[in-house]
């Protein structure tokens, strides 16, 4: 049964949290039913985290992991390929694509993947990412299922999108979306925003969740039927990566990992980027915020950085080893533009962060499973993101290297 006002007034009650009824009186008994179930639904310990967000996440020991690196990836490319292929044409690998975000630096009300790169003619970053799947569907002469997560904010844009183009040229049975859950966000003192006079501020819930997202929807059971025992998670924004990239699958089989990254030399030991390393002798990624001087001078035998290979949100994750996770990730508070209702109950979107949401990440899998391969690529091959409109990862330096790469924008 639905939690009554009183119910829901002791709950925020409890957790310091008054201001989300403030203007009760004026919803009707159906807005207050759609509040009500959102306050009931609301994960409130949670927000407590951001009081003390400095010690939520302590780290352990780390210490290098050296990547496959591209001089032995060569020299093997033949069979790993061949056995990559292999577990393509046996219906053993599926691709998720991370596509519930909000986008906030890049700044559009549509969805990321909505996004035009093109200069003379419509390129889409969605396009461009099937574009890049579709030359392996060619190659192994199979199609391979395509799972999209997607939030609340963004799921019938994407469907909407997607299916106009006509799935811009994917088998559209090989394409299943489902979406992820939401989390409240809330001012720097933990006070959740209102978004509508009878609807929290929410915001997704991070890329961690993606497994119990396609779990929650029912799409693992899919995963099952079809027998598909690798998937590859990627990022939406990222217009150059190989996606089922057959020797990257066949490296990581090869090499009896069940979790394959890829990574690219980082450009400078401060690079802002995720490096790969064990933690307590499991694999692992230190974030950039979490890199030392220390960490950054530290050198392997060959005398390079010994942290120097950068993640680029590029998974490859053994599905019976993600069924045993068990533990649950850690949460990260992060600092983003928040819509809210300003003091006289008017819509505001902020121009600069004006609060937190939490967020757990897929980076954070890494670190639950036994063994990873790092697995490096060449940067201005495969790593092109889209956070920005302009400067570093933004549309003009992915235009650049799309250019580079014979992308004819
Ligand atoms: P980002 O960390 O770049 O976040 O996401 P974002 O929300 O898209 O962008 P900003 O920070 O607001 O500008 C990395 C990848 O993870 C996906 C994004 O869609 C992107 O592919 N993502 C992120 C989700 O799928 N869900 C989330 O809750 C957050």
């Amino acid at each position: 049964m639905a939690m009554t006002y009183e119910q829901v007034k002791a709950k925020v009650e409890k957790y310091g949290q008054q201001q989300v009824l403030k203007y009760v009186d004026e919803l009707s008994d159906s807005q207050k039913e759609v509040l009500f179930a959102q306050i009931e639904a609301t994960d409130m310990d949670v927000i407590a985290c951001c009081q003390h967000k400095e010690d939520m996440i302590k780290r352990g020991v780390i210490s290098p992991l050296g990547a496959m690196e591209l001089s032995e990836i060569e020299a093997n490319r033949e069979s790993f390929t061949k056995t990559g292929i292999e577990a393509i044409r046996a219906g053993k690998v599926g691709a998720v694509l991370l596509a519930g975000g909000m986008g906030t630096r890049l700044g559009s009300d549509n969805p990321k993947g909505m996004y035009n790169v093109g200069i003379t003619r419509d390129l889409y970053i969605f396009e461009c990412l099937i574009n890049n799947l579709l030359d392996v569907v060619k190659q192994a002469d199979a199609w391979i299922h395509l799972f999209v997560m997607t939030s609340d904010k963004n799921n019938d844009a994407t469907i909407g999108f997607l299916t106009e183009h006509e799935f811009f040229g994917y088998n559209k049975d090989y394409v299943h979306f489902f979406k992820q859950e939401m989390a409240a966000a809330t001012d720097y003192n933990g006070k959740i925003y209102l978004e509508e006079k009878g609807k929290l501020s929410t915001s997704p819930n991070g890329n961690g969740g993606w497994f119990i997202s396609l779990q929650k929807n029912g799409l693992l059971d899919l995963v099952h039927e079809q027998g598909i025992e690798w998937i590859n998670v990627f990022a939406v924004d990222n217009v150059l990566q190989r996606i089922a990239d057959p020797c990257f699958i066949g490296a990581t089989i090869q090499k009896n990992c069940v979790v394959g990254s890829k990574v690219v030399r980082k450009a400078a030991p401060d690079e802002k980027v995720g490096c790969m390393c064990l933690e307590d002798g499991r694999p692992s990624i230190v974030e950039y915020y979490d890199m030392t001087q220390e960490l950054m001078d530290a050198k392997n035998e060959k005398g390079e950085p010994a942290y120097n290979f950068g993640v680029i949100l590029n998974y490859l994750f053994y599905v019976p080893d993600l069924e045993k996770m068990m533990e649950s990730l850690p949460l990260h508070v992060v600092e983003k533009k928040i819509p809210y209702l300003d003091e006289n109950g008017n819509l505001v979107k902020p121009e600069a962060p004006n609060g937190y949401k939490f967020e757990s990440l897929v980076l954070d899998m890494i670190h639950q499973l036994s063994s990873c391969l790092p697995f490096e690529v060449v940067r201005e091959h495969e790593f092109a993101p889209i956070k920005n409109k302009t400067g570093i990862d933004s549309v003009e330096s992915a235009r650049e290297l799309l250019k580079k790469n014979g992308v004819v924008l």
